[in-house]
C-alpha cells in the first residue's frame, strides 16, 4: 500500500512522490493551511494540505486523532524558518495530493503525545494497543526484538541448539508456587505451568544434545515487583562437559556483545567476580550494586564488650552482626531526614538506626561526635569504629546490630538508598559474576534446610563430605550474574551422579517416596550415562529493562500483568461456565 514509511524521509527523497500509511498524531488548521502530522512506526511526517485541492482539502478536514489515513504527496522542503531541528524528518514536508481515510478512531483515552507517560498504569494497561502506539514504548519492543535477535545469531554461532519444551509439565521447584491446569482427561489430577524448563534441559543433556538453548516463558505465582511478573521470560540455556568458568566466560561473552551491538555499550572484560560470603560482608546482599561507593564495615569485635546491648547482644550471637555505614559528607543530614531513613530501615526488620555525626573528632575526640549511642561507648570502640570506617570530619556513620539478615537486608538497603538520593551513584555499567554460593540456606520457620538455588546444583567437588556433616557450610557450584544491582541470570553446574542427587533430597527432608514421585524420571535419567553438565538463565524482561533505562520489566513487555496478576486488557482471570467445570470434574468452594 506505502512507498516509504513517514520516519525515515528526509531531504534524499525531495521532489519524490510518496505514499504514506499511518495515524494521525495531530491536525491543525492554519488560515486555510491544514497539516497532518502522520505517524508510523518510524515516526512522524508533517503533510500539508492547500485548499486549491479542494475535495483532498475536505477529507483532510474530516480527520482527527488516530484516524487511519493512505495519504499521496510530493516531498518538498520546509519553507525558509519552518525547519524543525527536534524532529528527524523536520527538514521536509509532504504537500498532500491524496487521502483516503482508512479508518476513524474514537477519542483515545489516553493522549499520545509527550504526556502519555502521564497516563495511570491502569488506564495504560487496559488500553495496551494504543499505549504501545508511543514511540517510547515502540523503541523498547524494538530494542527487545533485537537483543533476541543477537542471542540467537551468538548462540547459533557457538553450536547451540534451540529446541522447545512443554509448557504442560510437572511441578519444577523454583521456590514459587506452581500455576496448575486441570487435565480433563484424568479427572482429578493437574498438570503444572513450568517454573523454569530446569528438568527438561537436564534431560536433554542426557539426551546428548551437548548445547540447548531457549527463549522460554516461565511461570511462577509469587508476590510480584517492579522486577517481577508471574509469566517472564528467560534465555534459558545448558552444556554438557564445560567446566562453570568455560560456561561463564561464555556467557559474558554474550553479554558483551549484546551490550555492543544493541546500545553501543562497552562492558568490562571479564567481569569481576566476588564471592557469596565477601559480597554479603562488603554489601550485605547477593545482588550488590557496585555503582554505589559505600560499603559496610563490621564492628562486632570492638563492640562485645560495652555496656549497650543493642550493640553487645548481637555482638555476642553467632547469628548477630554489628556494622557500621560510613557517608561521607552526611553529618548535613537534618534530623528529620535520619528519622526518615531510621522509617526505611525499618521497613527491612530493622529496630533503629544508631548514627555518629563526626562533627569534630580530630580535635576534640569524643566531645566532637554528636550521636545518641556514643555515652554507651567505650573509648576504645570509638575509636576502633573512627579508625575502621575511615570517618572523616563532617560525616555520618550509621550502624546495624541485629541477626545478621536483617542487618545485612536493612543496611544493605541502606546502602544503596543512600547511594540514590545523596548523589553517590557512579554513572554507567558495572556487571559482576557472584561465586560460590553455600549449598543450603536454613529456614528458621521450619528448622530446615532449603536448596539456596535449586535442589539440582551441585556442591563442590572437594565439600562432598561436608554434605552430611555440615550442609551450612556447604558451597555449591552456582553462580549469579548482577548488573547494578539487578540480578539478571544465574545458574550452576548440577549434579550428574544419582547418589548425590537422592543425598541432597534426603538433606532436603524430601523423602525417597516423594523423590521418586515427583523427580523418579530425573533419579532414573542419571543412571543411563548422565554427561557432567551445567546451565543458566537470563531473565530477558530484566536485562532489557536495564538496556532500556525502564524502572519496571511491565514496561518491556507487550501484554504485562498487574500488581495482582491479572491481564487489564483481556480481563483474566476469569470465571469459567458450568460444564467446563464439570468436564474438568471440578466444583468451585464458595469464596469464604
Ligand atoms: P532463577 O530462578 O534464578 O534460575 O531465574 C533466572 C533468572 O530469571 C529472572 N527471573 C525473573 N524475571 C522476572 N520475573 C520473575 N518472576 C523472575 N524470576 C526470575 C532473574 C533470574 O536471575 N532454572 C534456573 C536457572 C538455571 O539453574 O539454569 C532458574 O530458573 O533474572
Ligand atoms: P535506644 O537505646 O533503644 O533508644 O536506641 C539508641 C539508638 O540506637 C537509637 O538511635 C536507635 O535508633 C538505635 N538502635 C536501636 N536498635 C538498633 C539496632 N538494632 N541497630 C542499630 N541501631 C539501633
Amino acid at each position: 500500500m506505502r512507498t516509504h514509511y513517514c520516519g525515515e524521509l528526509n531531504g534524499s527523497h525531495e521532489g519524490q512522490d510518496v505514499v504514506l500509511c499511518g495515524w494521525v498524531q495531530r491536525r491543525r488548521d492554519h488560515g486555510g493551511v491544514i497539516f497532518i502530522d502522520l505517524r508510523d512506526r518510524e515516526g512522524l511526517v508533517q503533510v500539508v494540505f492547500d485548499p486549491d485541492r479542494a475535495e483532498v482539502f475536505q477529507r483532510a478536514e474530516q480527520a482527527r486523532g488516530e484516524y487511519v489515513l493512505k495519504i499521496t504527496g510530493r516531498v518538498r522542503p520546509r519553507p525558509e524558518g519552518t525547519l524543525n531541528p527536534d524532529l528527524p524528518t523536520g527538514a521536509i514536508e509532504i504537500l498532500g495530493l491524496d487521502l483516503e481515510i482508512l479508518n476513524a478512531s474514537e477519542t483515545p483515552p489516553i493522549q499520545l503525545d509527550a504526556h502519555a507517560a502521564d497516563a495511570s498504569e491502569e488506564i495504560r494497561l487496559r488500553y495496551r494497543y494504543l499505549d504501545l502506539r508511543r514511540p517510547e514504548m515502540q523503541s523498547r519492543l524494538r530494542t527487545r526484538a533485537r537483543v533476541t535477535q543477537v542471542m540467537r545469531r551468538f548462540l547459533d554461532d557457538q553450536g547451540f541448539l534451540d529446541i522447545e519444551t512443554p509448557i504442560l509439565t510437572k511441578s519444577t521447584p523454583e521456590g514459587a508456587r506452581d500455576y496448575l491446569v486441570p487435565s480433563r482427561t484424568h479427572p482429578g489430577e493437574f498438570f503444572a505451568l513450568p517454573q523454569s524448563p530446569q528438568l527438561f534441559k537436564q534431560l536433554l543433556m542426557m539426551s546428548g544434545l551437548d548445547r540447548y538453548y531457549q527463549i522460554a516463558r516461565c511461570f511462577r505465582d509469587e508476590d510480584l515487583r517492579a522486577d517481577r511478573q508471574p509469566e517472564f521470560t528467560q534465555l534459558d540455556i545448558e552444556v554438557s562437559f564445560m567446566t562453570e568458568d568455560e560456561l561463564m566466560t561464555l556467557m559474558e561473552e554474550m553479554i558483551r556483545v549484546l551490550f555492543r551491538e544493541v546500545i553501543g555499550v562497552e562492558l568490562p572484560n571479564p567481569f569481576p567476580r566476588l564471592t557469596y560470603a565477601e559480597s554479603m560482608r562488603r554489601f550485605g546482599s547477593d545482588r550488590p550494586d557496585l555503582r554505589v561507593p559505600l560499603e559496610l564495615v563490621d564492628i562486632a569485635d570492638l563492640m562485645e564488650g560495652v555496656d549497650f546491648q543493642v550493640f553487645a547482644g548481637p555482638a555476642k550471637d553467632p547469628d548477630g552482626r554489628v556494622v557500621a555505614l560510613r557517608l561521607p559528607k552526611g553529618g548535613e543530614l537534618s534530623r528529620k531526614e535520619i528519622d526518615v531513613y531510621t522509617q526505611f530501615v525499618g521497613i527491612h526488620g530493622a529496630r533503629g538506626l544508631a548514627y555518629i555525626k563526626v562533627n569534630d573528632w580530630v580535635a576534640k575526640g569524643r566531645d566532637g561526635l554528636q550521636s545518641p549511642i556514643v555515652k554507651n561507648l567505650t573509648d576504645a570502640a570509638l575509636a576502633g569504629v573512627m579508625e575502621r570506617t575511615g570517618a572523616q570530619d563532617g560525616d555520618i556513620v550509621f550502624f546495624g546490630a541485629d541477626k545478621a539478615k536483617v542487618v545485612n537486608d536493612a543496611i544493605g538497603a541502606l546502602r544503596v538508598k543512600l547511594g540514590q538520593e545523596r548523589g553517590l551513584m557512579a554513572e554507567g555499567w558495572r556487571p559482576l559474576w557472584v561465586v560460590d554460593f553455600p549449598m543450603f540456606e536454613e529456614d528458621p520457620a521450619n528448622q530446615r534446610w532449603m536448596a539456596l538455588h535449586h535442589p539440582f546444583t551441585a556442591p563442590k567437588e572437594d565439600q562432598l563430605d561436608q554434605l552430611e556433616t555440615n550442609p551450612g557450610a556447604c558451597l555449591s557450584r552456582a553462580y549469579d550474574v548482577v548488573l547494578n544491582g539487578t540480578e539478571i541470570g544465574g545458574g550452576s553446574i548440577r549434579i550428574h551422579r544419582d547418589v548425590v542427587q537422592r543425598q541432597v533430597f534426603k538433606l532436603l527432608r524430601i523423602t525417597d517416596e516423594q523423590a521418586e514421585d515427583r523427580f523418579g524420571f530425573l533419579l532414573k535419567a542419571l543412571r543411563f550415562g548422565c554427561p557432567p553438565h551445567g546451565g543458566i538463565a537470563l531473565g530477558l524482561d530484566r536485562l532489557v529493562m536495564l538496556m532500556t533505562g525502564a524502572t519496571s520489566i511491565r514496561d518491556v513487555m507487550a501484554f504485562p500483568k498487574t500488581q495482582t496478576a491479572a491481564c487489564l486488557l483481556t480481563d483474566a482471570p476469569s470465571p469459567v461456565d458450568e460444564a467446563q467445570l464439570k468436564e474438568l470434574g471440578l466444583r468451585i468452594r464458595s469464596k469464604a
